[in-house]
């Protein structure tokens, strides 16, 4: 499977948004990672609908990867999905009824994915493997950018792997907090095919750079190694 970057605009300047997202795309990030925090599930509060929608607005059409940290997830999907968000991904403790909730993702229009904290079991998977099209695997502790990455998480994306494969779906494995350049390759050898990465693109002052030499990295040691170039 391709390597995806996904930017997180978390660590972008919010001042200038749209100029930023245009210019993350440019540099060659797949995707856009739009954190979604509500001050209850998580100690910050960032953006919500009216900013994805805006992005839409001013003509991104790039998949935006919305990552909800909020309690309660099902009023905010439909909004979302109204907004122009591609994935809508959430963690399974901020909600009451976990099947339901990715349900109405999939009927809004949306692909549903998973969000594991990093004490959070992978068991939330066991009945829902079908219904998914996203694993987000967390190695930070959600609530801000610019945190070190948890190595556990290593481990932790390994059994996600296992678990994919066990199933044959196209499910996207993402990795969420403290991904570098440097951290890249041991990432994908672990079984991560899909990088958000937000303060190592944003505070670069070479986005395309810093992208490329992330791709390669993962590239570098990836199961998919063969499906692409390192460009
Ligand atoms: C943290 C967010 C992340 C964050 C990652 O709660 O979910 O997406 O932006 O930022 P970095 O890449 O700086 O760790
Ligand atoms: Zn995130």
């Amino acid at each position: 499977m391709a390597i995806i970057i996904s930017a997180s605009i978390l660590s972008a300047d919010f001042a200038r948004l749209g100029d930023e997202v245009k210019a993350v795309l440019a540099a060659g990030a797949d995707w856009i990672h739009f954190d979604v925090m509500d001050n209850h599930y998580v100690p910050n509060l960032t953006i919500g609908p009216m900013v994805c929608e805006a992005l839409r607005k001013a003509g991104i059409d790039a998949p935006i990867d919305v990552h909800l940290m909020v309690s309660p997830v099902d009023p905010l999907v439909a909004d979302f999905a109204k907004a122009g968000a591609s994935y809508i991904s959430f963690h399974p403790e901020a909600t009451h009824h976990v099947d339901r909730t990715i349900q109405l993702i999939r009927d809004c229009g949306c692909r549903p994915g998973l969000v594991f904290n990093p004490a959070t079991p992978l068991n939330w998977l066991d009945y829902v493997m079908e219904k998914i099209d996203l694993i987000l695997i967390m190695s930070v502790n959600p609530g801000f950018g610019g945190q070190k990455f948890i190595p556990q998480a290593l481990h932790k994306l390994a059994q996600a792997r296992t678990r994919i494969d066990a199933v044959k779906r196209d499910i996207r494995l993402e990795i969420d907090g403290g991904v570098k350049v440097d951290n890249a390759a041991a990432i994908a050898a672990a079984g991560a095919d899909t990088f958000v990465s937000g303060s190592a693109i944003f505070g670069s002052n070479d986005y395309a750079g810093t992208i490329k030499a992330m791709r390669a990295q993962a590239y570098s040691s990836s199961s998919s190694s063969s499906s692409s170039s390192s460009s």
